[in-house]
């Protein structure tokens, strides 16, 4: 582990902005802000059951992770057009890079826009001509996965994966989203080991509101290389050797976890005691519109309410370019910066 030199706490904010970062947890259609919501309702004579932006986002009040769910799909129902997908994401982007962040995996939901005839081309052509733009325009070096939502059929994700094949250059993996219990990760074995026999990256939410055993079968029967949220791990002391021993990447989202009320207060969050339990986590956003935080605020907030320190900062933005599935070489390039960021603060 690089040991890093003590920060003085008031220097720490301006040291976890600047630092470069990696976000590998962040669901597009989460970072649709209420202003664009009714921008994109009004260009495509969209009806929405909110008079105004502010009355939308009075709305978002969350008790748990299907509370949100069903906001976050009508959200995305003023999405029909590849400008509007384009404009979206752009808008994400422009948000990572004023937050240091230098490479980004970015989650999208596309049963939520083919149910409503949207093909997947309109989707995907927006979403990654977005991205190709931010590489040359932001610094920004952004990748798509695509995501199964699980409380769909095994069947539609076979029927979404089909759809999305002659698209393949254009993302480099799939995970697996939407409301947790209930939805266990072997419903979709075999649709996972065909994208895996494909050569697609493999990542599932795993842990968030679910139990331990989700995560046992995110490993072992889907087979992913990292798990989105994974906070109810330490429930399972046996897990938490597992994905230590195996340097599993997880994507915390604090300020998720705070809203859905997965911990009552950010203060109890466990992401300092899954660090010092030697796991690989990093933060993340998840759908920061409604969550009240891109990256900077997850780090700001999380690290004011738990007493981390320079060497977690570090620790989690080194953890967040190891986790990431960017080239090998471009990962020794970030951590270079990273580096350089530490040195000079
Ligand atoms: N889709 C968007 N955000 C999600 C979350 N936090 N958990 C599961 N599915 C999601
Ligand atoms: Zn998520």
């Amino acid at each position: 582990m690089t040991a890093i030199r003590p920060i003085p706490s008031d220097r720490l904010p301006a040291l976890l902005a600047a630092m470069p970062k990696a976000e590998l947890h962040i669901h597009i259609e989460g970072s649709l802000e209420p202003e664009l919501i009714f921008a994109l309702a009004q260009r495509n004579g969209v009806a929405i059951p909110y008079a105004s932006v502010e009355e939308l986002r009075k709305a978002y009040a969350f008790t748990n992770l299907q509370s949100f769910l069903d906001i976050y799909y009508a959200g995305a129902s003023v999405l029909l057009k590849e400008q509007d997908f384009y404009d979206m994401t752009w808008a994400y982007l422009e948000k990572a890079a004023a937050d240091n962040v230098v490479r980004s995996e970015i989650f999208f939901d596309p049963q939520t826009h083919t149910a409503r005839g949207v093909a997947m081309q309109t989707v995907i052509d927006g979403l990654h001509r977005a991205c190709t733009d931010a590489k040359a325009k932001l610094g920004v070096d952004a990748e798509l996965i695509l995501c199964f939502l699980r409380h769909l059929s095994e069947e539609d994700a076979f029927d979404t994966l089909e759809q999305a094949l002659p698209f393949k250059d254009k993302f480099i993996g799939v995970g697996l989203d939407s409301s947790e219990v209930g939805h266990p990760p072997e419903k979709f074995a075999r649709v996972f080991a065909k994208c895996r026999a494909l050569g697609l990256h493999l990542v599932a939410h795993a842990g968030e509101e679910g139990p331990p055993a989700y995560v046992w079968s995110a490993l072992d029967v889907l087979k992913v290389e990292r798990i989105d949220h994974g906070v109810q791990s330490p429930k399972d002391p046996e897990l938490v050797k597992r994905l230590a021993k195996d340097r599993i990447p997880l994507t915390v989202c604090p300020l998720s976890n705070l809203k859905l009320c997965v911990f009552p207060q950010l203060a109890d969050h466990n992401l300092k005691a899954l660090l010092d339990a030697g796991l690989v986590a990093t933060v993340n956003s998840d759908d920061p519109a409604y969550f009240g935080g891109y990256m900077n605020e997850n780090f700001l907030q999380t690290f004011a309410a738990t007493g981390m320190t320079a060497q977690h900062a570090y620790q989690l933005a080194r953890n967040s370019f190891e986790g990431s599935f960017a080239r090998e070489a471009d990962k020794r390039r970030y951590i270079e910066k990273l580096d350089a960021a530490f040195a000079a603060a």
